[in-house]
Parts: structure tokens; sequence; C-alpha cells
């Protein structure tokens, strides 16, 4: 019997229940919101179907655990190689991209895989959005909207499409094409969060920070049930906005009630969802880190008492140190955290330790010189400023993020913007601008 799913496509999940539950997580992951659990729920009732553990892959990769990521989809593979062959090639392709990407280290292929199963599957979001996941990643944004644009035709009615067709475009530097496209996501749902993020993009890079500001605090509320990288990253850009008016006092009161909050956040549901905030979520800190970066690069006060200072190390106490290399733009954040509050010992040992262990471990070659070159030669730059050598720091600096703006690093322009910042800094420390 040929069962389909939500979207018309065909589907190897037997039950209906854990049907639902693999719907319910597409439609989390698309929308950001806190249920992630459900891929938990397909598991306990289809453990042995292998989309159901490519998902629960993607759940486990999601919370940060590598290792249980992995045997995810090592299951995965024994039960393809093993039971009846009633996977769907869709799902076949995807289990063989996420694999590629999370166990065999070759990130290249599994974006290669996505791609041509999309040309097959154009409807299929979730396939979409791993691959503009994997794209992101290695800083490929043409790849990231060349995937949007294979869907674009079939998806023109489709709720979630044209969020994802902005961020592409957005990040190519098509800020007019995002800014349609995101109105358009809106119009189909004006609760699409992510579509929401992509015109706080778009007004941001058009200087539009009143707009932006006005806006994003009118859509706040919906950003209640969303997961932590999504509540805390849209707060961030409202306090983006804020910063580039002057806004001190406001950005300060977004960081401690939003983007950092101090006071333990509410647990959802039976635990295994989402919270709302998430200390120990990379993601969350790479957001704060970056934020007090810019704000203390902003307004003149970087390295001295400020009104933030203090909130480096209420950061800093929840990162596992030396950092785990989950996150290349994470990880450059921790040493600027760790130099900024003298700990040059500890940056040492994460540039050149962890991280570089890291680069030497890739087994992709082009993967292996850009991290180098800009990841490795941004952190190294970050600890000649910490011992005061400018001059080697804007060198260093200069050059990682001659290449693609230091993409290779991961994170959106505007996530990388900070880095661009510090570098107008080591240039005048350095008497070169
Ligand atoms: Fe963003």
């Amino acid at each position: 019997m040929n069962i389909v799913d939500t979207c018309g496509l065909s589907t190897s999940v037997a039950n209906p229940i854990a049907r639902d539950a693999v719907a319910r997580y597409v439609d989390t992951v698309l929308r950001y919101s806190a249920h992630w659990e459900s891929a938990l729920e397909a598991l306990e009732i289809e453990p042995e179907n292998v989309l159901v553990r490519v998902l629960a892959a993607d759940f486990y990769l999601a919370k940060g655990n590598v290792a249980e990521t992995q045997e995810q989809l090592r299951h995965a593979l024994r039960v393809e190689e093993s039971g009846p062959d009633s996977l769907s090639p869709r799902e076949r392709a995807l289990s063989r991209a996420m694999r590629q990407w999370l166990v065999e280290g070759a990130p290249h292929e599994a974006l290669a895989t996505l791609m041509d199963a999309l040309t097959q599957w154009p409807t299929d979001l979730f396939m979409l959005k791993r691959a503009q996941l994997v794209a992101f990643v290695l800083g490929d944004y043409k790849a990231m909207l060349q995937a949007a644009r294979i869907s674009e035709r079939e998806c023109q009615e489709t709720p979630l499409f044209y969020g994802l067709l902005s961020f592409a475009l957005e990040q190519n530097g098509e800020a007019g094409l995002a800014e349609v496209a995101a109105r358009r996501a809106l119009e189909i749902d004006a609760r699409d969060v992510w579509a929401q993020h992509c015109l706080a993009h778009t007004l941001y890079f058009s200087g539009r920070h009143e707009e932006g500001t006005a806006f994003l605090q009118a859509h706040a509320s919906d950003w209640d049930d969303c997961m932590s990288f999504m509540y805390t990253h849209n707060y961030f850009h409202l306090a983006i906005a804020h910063l580039a008016l002057g806004h001190w006092r406001t950005v300060e009161h977004i960081f401690d009630e939003h983007v950092w909050p101090l006071a333990e956040p509410a647990p959802v549901g039976d635990g295994r969802a989402f919270a709302r905030t998430d200390r120990a979520d990379v993601q969350d800190q790479l957001g704060a880190l970056g934020l007090l970066l810019k704000y203390e690069l902003r307004r003149a006060v970087y390295g001295v008492d400020n009104p933030v200072a203090s909130r480096w190390a209420s950061v800093l106490e929840y990162v596992a140190l030396p950092v785990r290399s989950l996150d290349p733009l994470h990880d450059v954040l921790v040493v600027h955290a760790l130099v900024r509050l003298g700990r040059l010992d500890e940056a040492e040992v994460a540039v050149n330790t962890t991280m570089r262990e890291y680069v030497e471990a890739q087994q992709d070659v082009s993967r292996r010189n850009d991290l180098t070159v800009q990841w490795l030669g941004y952190a190294r730059g970050v600890l000649a400023a910490g011992r005061g050598d400018w001059g080697e720091a804007a060198e260093l600096i200069t050059q990682a993020l001659a290449t693609h703006g230091g993409a290779a690093m991961g994170g959106s322009n505007e996530q990388r913007e900070v880095l661009h910042e510090f570098l107008l800094l080591a240039l005048d420390n350095s008497g070169q601008s």
C-alpha cells in the first residue's frame, strides 16, 4: 500500500499516530516551535522505521548531542540494510544525506544528495530546510538560494516556503527581493516566525531601524511558543535594531529579559520540549556573546568597565569548556569572551588545541583550508588582540575575513557583522585606519 504524508509524499511510516507525530515534527522544525519531542513520540511507536530514526537524529542534533545523533543514524542504516524494502526513495535520500553530513563528515556530499532529492521532490520543505542548513553551515549561500529556487515553482501557495526563499535571498545580498518574499510569507501566515525574522534581516540591512523595532515588537508575542534559538534570536534582532538607534538601556533590558534572562525558564510540556531560553544551548550562547561584543564596539566601550561588562562572565559560566566545535562562530565568540575576561591561557587552549584538532580532523580538504584561514585565523587574531598586539590582530583578522567575509565560520551575514566591527577596532588600535 502506498501511504502518503501530509505533503502528499510517499512515506514508509505505517502507524497513523507515528505518522502524525512525524508531520508535527516537520511543522515544528519549520515553525521553530518548542515541541520537538514529537520526534521521540514517533520513535516510541515505530522504532524500526528509518525515517523515524533519522528524525530522532535530527532532534538530538538540535539538542547538541552529537553522539546520540550518530547512533540514531547508524541504527537507521542497520534497519535500511536488514529490513524489508518499504522505504521510499525520498526517505532513503534523506537518510543518506544526514549520514554523509553527520557520521561521515562529508557535508559537501550531503548537500549534493539533498539537492538531487529536492529536484525529485521539490515540495518536501523538510528536505529544503536541511539542504539550506548544510549549505549555511558551509557558508555556501548560493546553494541555499539554489535549493529554494528548485522548490519555488511547486510551492507558490505553500505556507512556510517563502521564508526559506527570503532568507536565502537576503544572504545573497538581494535585500529587496528578500523583503518581497518575506512579506509574501507573512501574507500567507502572519505568524510565520521565520519569515518575521527574515523581514527583520532586510529592514536591518536597509537601515530601517525604527520600522524594524516597531515590526518586531508588534510580533513578539508570537515567539512565546518558540524553541530557545528562535525566541532569543528574534529578540537579538530587536536588540540590534535598538542598538543601531543608540538605545543602550533598551538593549540592556532586552538582553536581561529575553536574550540571556537570569531567571530559570518554566519547563514546557513533559520536559522533552525545548525551553524558551536555554543557557546550555550553543545558539543561545552565540546570540548573547555576539550581542555583548556588538554593544561594546558600537558604544566604544570595548574592554573597559561599562553597563554590560559583568554579563560576559554570566554567559561564559554556562559554556562547556574547552569549546566542542559544534558551531564555529560560537567558538570564536567564546574565544572573544575568554580574552575579554583576561583568561588568555584558556583562550590559547581553545584555539591551539580543540579548534586546531577539529580542523585537522576534517576529511574534506577545501573545508579544512577554509576553516584554517578563516576560523583559526580569526581566533588567532583575537588572541593577538588579547596580548595587546593589535598590529598582528589586524593582519590576521583582515586575512580571515577577506575570503567570503569569513563565511566558512557559519552564521548569517548579520551574526558575523560583529567580526567585521572588531576588525575596525583592530585597525584603529594598530593605527591603520
Ligand atoms: Fe538572524
